[in-house]
């Protein structure tokens, strides 16, 4: 009972101290995991080179952490997506095809803590979505 109450202390300090702490719930489903595997493979062949493998930086900006989307910065899962279905990669912008643009963007939320669902991320819904992107890697 009181290991019980010491572990509920611990996880209630855990999320104050969490970038993402704006979700109560944590953040939401927006993807499936077969999404976010597929994504890595799309990473890997048309955004690593500029935004690194670790998806730190490079030639492009960082998509991952508190540089990217942190908490007040207004980063939405909206205007991440149009970004990428839009003007990525900057050298071929909207060459990628809505699965892959999908695809991506799952991979992205995953690598910035948010979790998969059994719900595939749609490019319709995607695009122009409000839903706040706030990364819960430091
Ligand atoms: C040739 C280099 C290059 C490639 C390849 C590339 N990007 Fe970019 N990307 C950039 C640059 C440069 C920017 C900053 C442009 C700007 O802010 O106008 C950027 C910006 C972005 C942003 C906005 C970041 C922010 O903080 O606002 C996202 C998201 C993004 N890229 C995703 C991708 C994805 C996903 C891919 C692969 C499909 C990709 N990029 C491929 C160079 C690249």
């Amino acid at each position: 009972m009181q290991q019980y109450g010491v572990l509920k202390i611990g996880a209630a300090i855990a999320g104050l101290l969490l970038p993402g702490a704006a979700w109560a719930a944590g953040p939401p489903a927006l993807y499936t995991a077969a999404q976010a595997t597929a994504g890595a493979g799309v990473f890997v062949q048309s955004c690593a080179m500029c935004h690194g493998a670790d998806l730190k930086g490079g030639a492009g900006p960082g998509l991952i952490g508190q540089g990217f989307a942190a908490p007040g910065a207004d980063v939405t899962v909206g205007s991440v997506f149009g970004m990428v279905a839009q003007q990525m990669p900057a050298t071929a912008p909207g060459s990628l095809s809505q699965t892959e643009d999908e695809d991506v963007m799952a991979y992205i939320l995953q690598r910035n803590g948010y979790p998969a669902g059994s719900a595939a991320l749609a490019y319709k819904d995607s695009m122009g979505s409000a839903v706040p992107l706030v990364s819960l890697v430091k």
